[in-house]
């Protein structure tokens, strides 16, 4: 207690003084004093400051700040986008992490502030959280860090913070604390290309979901892409081709076609009875568009149109399924003026013609939709009805569903005439009950099918009597 500059007093012991001279040394004394504490503090609880003034080569408190928010399912894009950043030749960043039981909730100038104020905040750990990439992979992105970022001349420091929902915080933040906010405007920008050029999301098959929870980033669910051959698809000829030209064919060809001036977007609507294989045509076309982006979108999903149409436009090529779409003709919840439907169709008219887009809807019920899309052409190019399999489709089906067993018919054209009229999956399952009614032999005959018939025709008719409203036969 002795060290220089405490004591002020001039005056030798003993010797008497006026009243006012000594409230004026006490006076002096103390306001030494208490600059003494100020700079201890200052000195031994400000670390992370007196690093950010070294890199920075400025005093951080009152130097501008650059801001970005971005939705929580980009974290990863953010993380991927700031690391190729820094991989290239525009800057160069090193993370740093921070400790103090505040900073998850103050913005990096309230954390300067605090610090001058003596709140202890040191260089610390990073904290990471592991994010959804795809079907199968996560990867660590920064949830609370800081960015010490040189950028040719100019000098910045970053504070990253991860979507945490606990502490009311839905998205992702960046923001600059920088000597030249051009230049961190600047490098914001290029991290926005970056963003778009290795986006987690390009070439995924992605679906959108109400609630937040399940393997994803946000609404956003990765599926793993379908796997369905030619072969597993059984199609009238001209039906499998009409769709493949539209959809298969366009992509194909579409430098021809931009080249023409000719747009590529295009609708292409499936429709026909349940069962028939819409989704399983659509799943077919997923796994032929392998470089696509595509995103399903089916029932309550469907209120996703609007985000689900710009990371399609984000992401060409893509294509946009829009399953049983018939569901939200009449959906009026929707907050909007409109049904649902009018919102998805408005989306469908709103993309450029010359994004290579596809948008492929399906419905078993047309009817329901067809006043929706007469009074708003243009949307769909083409309607394709995916009708029930004729007598050689119920033959090739049967073939396909009964590959793992041995088919021996004696006589096929009457288990043909009593398939009449039944759809892909009639044929399915009918397979399946023959096989289980069997001894457990692979062998496939008359009488297990005839009798598989009886049993699924009979509980076909009880079913379409119960929705008829017919009696009930037993
Ligand atoms: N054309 C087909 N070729 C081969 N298998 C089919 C075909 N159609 C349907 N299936 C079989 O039946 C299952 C159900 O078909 P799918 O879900 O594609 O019908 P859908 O037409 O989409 O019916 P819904 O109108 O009820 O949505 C398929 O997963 C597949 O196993
Ligand atoms: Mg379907």
């Amino acid at each position: 207690m002795s060290e220089q500059g405490w004591v002020v007093s001039t005056s030798s012991p003993g010797e008497p003084h006026p009243p006012d001279a000594d409230v004026d040394s006490f006076a002096a004394l103390f306001r030494a004093f208490l600059e003494r504490m100020t700079h201890q503090v200052n000195r031994a609880e400000s670390g992370f400051i007196r690093e950010l003034a070294a890199h920075l080569g400025a005093a951080p408190a009152g130097l501008p700040v650059v801001s970005r928010g971005y939705p929580g399912y980009d974290h990863a894009n953010v993380q991927v986008a700031l690391e190729a950043l820094f991989g290239g030749a525009d800057a160069v960043g090193q993370l740093v992490g921070l400790t103090s039981q505040f900073r998850r909730h103050h913005s990096l100038s309230e954390l300067i502030d605090m610090s001058g104020h003596g709140v202890p905040i040191e260089t610390g750990s990073v904290d990471y959280q592991r994010v959804q990439v795809s079907p199968t992979e996560t990867r660590p992105c920064v949830q609370f860090g800081v960015w010490l970022i040189e950028a040719g001349p100019a000098r910045m420091a970053v504070l990253q913070r991860g979507p945490d929902r606990q502490h009311g915080q839905e998205g992702v933040s960046l923001e600059a604390l920088t000597t030249d906010e051009e230049a961190a405007e600047t490098l914001f920008s290029r991290l926005e290309e970056l963003m778009v050029e290795h986006n987690i999301f390009r070439g995924q098959v992605l679906s959108f979901e109400g609630h937040e929870f399940g393997h994803g980033a946000g609404p956003i669910r990765f599926l793993p892409r379908p796997q369905v051959s030619a072969e597993d698809l059984v199609l009238p000829a001209p039906t499998l081709r009409a769709v493949q030209r539209q959809v298969l064919g366009i992509a194909e060809q579409r430098s021809r076609l931009r080249a023409a001036g000719l747009h590529l977007k295009r609708g292409v609507l499936l429709y026909g009875p349940p069962g028939t294989g819409k989704t399983l045509t659509m799943r077919y076309l997923l796994t032929r568009l392998d470089d696509h982006t595509a995103i399903v979108l089916a029932g309550a999903s469907l209120q996703f149109i609007t985000p689900a149409c710009a990371l399609a436009r984000l992401l060409t090529p893509a294509i946009v399924v829009l399953e049983d779409v018939d569901l939200v003709a009449e959906d009026r919840s929707y907050h909007g003026p409109q049904p649902l439907l009018f919102a998805v169709l408005n989306e469908m008219d709103g993309m450029a013609e010359d994004a290579d887009v596809t948008f492929l809807l399906t419905t078993n019920r047309a009817g329901v939709l067809e006043p929706a899309l007469a009074e708003r052409p243009g949307r769909v190019d083409q309607a394709v009805e995916i009708p029930l399999p004729d007598e050689a489709g119920h033959q090739r089906l049967l073939e396909l569903y009964a590959r793992g067993v041995q088919l021996e018919l004696a006589d096929p054209a009457s288990i043909l005439a009593r398939m009449r009229g039944t759809t892909a999956s009639f044929v399915k399952e009918l397979v399946r009950r023959s096989v289980l009614a069997g001894d457990g032999a692979v062998r496939l005959g008359d009488r297990e099918l005839h009798a598989a018939l009886d049993e699924l025709l009979d509980e076909r008719e009880a079913v379409t009597r119960a929705l008829l409203g017919g009696p009930a036969r037993r």
